[in-house]
């Protein structure tokens, strides 16, 4: 066991995108790399938690000290992470696809003349807010949000719909280069207000974020 303010403490976090079959081999899929969530499964473990990380597919070699769940669609990393419950802390960086198709058996064939295959989407489920309700719920749920506008108050209904702890929001609008980009600029969304922070590096919002959960978990269980 490392030493760190998180010794002793589980944390499971997600990471990456969801890939979601349309046939065997074809998929949706979005424009996460798992740097982000990687990075915080990194900073996790050398404050001396044990990690869980489930991830989606990426290309990132995985961090130093966590145990690593490899998952593709939306559904295997919900049993994933269900499976690694119980846990401290979890943190939902990764980019989850909320809808799926049906998948086909079999490849979908072009045929001449034929007009263009539609896909009607069904819902995936929601692990962040199934997490939060869990009769096993982990002490901090930590969930993240993906925003083009209105960052803040999108963050704020994300917190309460999904029954987190703590929301770490990010503008993913087009030009902000945070999807697959080395920086972030996030702000921290709790009951208590709003922090914001300056943009930097992905490993320095990981290092930040653990320890304020650090902090808060100190704080809990201050006399
Ligand atoms: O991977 P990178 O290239 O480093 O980019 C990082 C990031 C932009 C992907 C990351 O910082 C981020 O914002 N991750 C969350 C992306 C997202 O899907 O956000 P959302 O607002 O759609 O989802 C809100 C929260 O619910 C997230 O914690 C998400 O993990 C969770 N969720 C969403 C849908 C679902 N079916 N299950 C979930 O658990």
């Amino acid at each position: 066991v490392k030493a760190g303010p998180l010794s002793g403490r589980h944390v499971i976090v997600t990471s990456g995108p969801t890939h979601e079959a349309i046939d065997p081999v074809r998929y949706i899929a979005n424009r996460s790399s798992g740097k982000q969530g990687h990075a915080i499964a990194a900073a996790a473990a050398a404050a001396g938690a044990r990690v869980t990380l489930v991830s989606g597919p990426v290309t990132l070699p995985d961090p130093k000290g966590c145990a690593v769940v490899r998952v593709e669609s939306a559904r295997e990393m919900f049993a994933a992470v269900n499976d690694a419950l119980p846990a401290d802390v979890f943190i939902g960086a990764a980019a989850v696809a909320d809808w799926r198709v049906e998948a086909a058996a079999h490849k979908i064939k072009k045929e001449q003349g034929a007009s263009a295959p539609a896909f009607s989407l069904v819902e995936n489920p929601d692990i962040l807010a199934s997490v939060a309700r869990a009769s096993r719920r982990p002490r901090l749920v930590v969930g993240f949000a993906a925003e083009t506008r209105d960052v803040i108050a999108h963050a704020r209904q994300k917190l309460n719909r999904k029954g987190c702890d703590l929301i770490v929001a990010n503008d993913v609008s087009e030009g902000s280069g945070v999807f697959g980009g080395d920086a972030n600029e996030a702000h921290l969304v709790s009951s208590g207000g709003v922090e914001s922070w300056p943009r930097m590096s992905k490993e320095a919002v990981a290092a930040r974020l653990v320890g304020r959960i650090a902090e808060i978990i100190a704080d809990s269980e201050a006399p």
